[in-house]
């Protein structure tokens, strides 16, 4: 028999919001379970804070009543399925702050029935599903994988770009991996309504595992590029080109882009989470750590590359006006955990520059202790600059306008085609 399933997704944010929309389009009962007051209230009231959930996406599923939020934990007596998505942040002292995952598996332990099955979805170190959650829930009296059942599933999507590469939740592959068969069966179940390719692994831990490699690759490559576009500077060849031309080799070759740094809630961050739990196996993981160090260094370098084009312009950086252009860690999203542009702005202001900026997606920034409002894109705006650094490739942004008005621009996205500076006194890549 097919039980209808009534599933609470804990923690409302960039991965758990999407995913309860998903459930609820799926025809399946959702609540979402969230600790911030303000944003169940949003949701209740059809107003989304994620990007990549329209408002009307959300009313839909508001209004028909498959989906609601509340900061009742009460909802979780009814579920038959949970979902955790909180937050796995680091601690000032960068090693892995388990409260979120800690608090959200006591507030599920309080509640949890025979018969439920549980799913942690948060991006963390192998061995969090079995040693973590697994012992507060069963704290209950209930045993994992007899009395209810457990797996870990990583959340795979890419904030700004769901839908636009033509990957979606439904069309992503979604590793699951069960503390048994049965548990895996049943969260295979589980998700099967929203995806369509599931990836079966064997344990819990291969699932995180996997979802850390899949970080940290991209960690590495990013450093790894952002250190050679550094070095084809010095050499004065142009890295965008170097990329075009590499990028032509149709196997064992994957592009990544130079940045101004690597921003965002998971890349910086989640490699971390397997750096501690390496030394508890005796291991420094290096190329972790060096990837941090150089993909943390890109601000100041990029803080230099416009002291040095300002310079060539025999313009001292103290008292230049620059127009930084972008300050979302990515294009096309409004989010701006650890994104380099502040730490950029920062250098630039505590160097003596006036900085202003434009961001379609981020109104207002808070830099250095002063809030900054995003500047309307103009002619005039442009032209005041003493230098246009592009920190973010928004896709809405006119950079042609930018080209026809720009004294000078330091570009360090690729966003400023080469073909199109001719009227240009300078143009820089970082
Ligand atoms: N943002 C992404 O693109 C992305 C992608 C893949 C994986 N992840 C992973 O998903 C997890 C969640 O990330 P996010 O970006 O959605 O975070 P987020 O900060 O956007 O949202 C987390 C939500 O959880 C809520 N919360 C915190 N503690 C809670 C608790 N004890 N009970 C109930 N709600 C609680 C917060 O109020 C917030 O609404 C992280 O482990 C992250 O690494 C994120």
């Amino acid at each position: 028999m097919d039980i209808s399933p009534h599933v609470v997704v804990v923690g409302l944010g960039y991965a758990g919001l999407p995913l309860a929309v998903a459930f609820a389009e799926a025809g399946v009962q959702v609540v979402g379970l969230d600790v911030a007051p303000k944003r169940v209230e949003m949701i209740n009231g059809g107003a989304s804070y994620i990007d990549d959930i329209a408002d009307e996406r959300l009313n839909d599923v508001v209004t028909s009543g498959a989906f609601s939020a509340t900061v009742d934990p009460a909802c979780l007596e009814r579920a038959t399925d949970i979902i955790i998505c909180v937050p796995t942040p680091l601690t000032k002292h960068r090693i892995p702050d388990m409260r979120p995952i800690e608090s959200a598996s006591r507030t599920v332990a309080a509640c949890l029935r025979p018969g439920q099955l549980v799913v942690l979805e948060s991006t963390t170190y192998p061995g969090t599903t079995d040693e973590v959650v697994r012992p507060i829930l069963e704290d209950s009296g209930l045993q994992a994988g007899v009395d209810f059942a457990l797996a870990y599933s990583p959340e795979r999507i890419d904030p700004g770009a769901t839908g636009s590469g033509g990957f979606t939740l439904r069309n992503t592959p979604k590793l699951v991996g069960g503390l048994t068969e049965s548990c895996a069966a049943r969260a295979a179940a589980l998700y099967g309504r929203v995806v369509d390719c599931l990836v079966p692994v064997s344990s819990p831990r291969i699932a995180e595992m996997a979802k850390l490699f899949e970080n940290i690759f991209r960690n590495v490559n990013m450093a790894l590029v952002n250190e050679l576009s550094i070095l084809c500077e010095r050499m004065d060849l142009d890295v965008w080109e170097v990329l075009d031309a590499a990028a032509t080799k149709p196997f064992g070759f994957t592009r990544f882009n130079p940045s101004p740094g690597v921003g965002g809630h998971c890349i910086p961050v989640d490699p971390f989470y397997l750096t501690w739990k390496a030394r508890e196996y005796g291991m420094h993981t290096r190329f972790v750590e060096l990837a941090g160090e150089i993909n943390e260094n890109m601000p100041r370098h990029v803080v230099g590359r416009v002291t040095r084009a300002l310079n060539d312009q025999m313009k001292s950086l103290k008292g230049s006006r620059i127009l930084a252009l972008g300050v979302a860690y990515k294009a096309n999203v409004s989010d701006m955990r650890g994104s380099p542009a502040i730490a950029v702005i920062e250098g630039l202001v505590s160097d003596g520059a006036e900085v202003r900026y434009h961001d379609p997606h981020v109104p207002e920034v808070h830099v250095a202790g002063s809030s900054m409002k995003s500047v309307p894109l103009t002619s005039d705006e442009i032209a005041h600059a003493d230098c246009v650094l592009v920190l973010t490739d928004h896709s809405s942004v006119d950079y042609g306008l930018v080209v026809d008005h720009a004294r000078m621009v330091v570009d360090t996205r690729n966003c400023v085609r080469k073909s199109r500076l001719s009227s240009l006194k300078q143009q820089v890549c970082a």
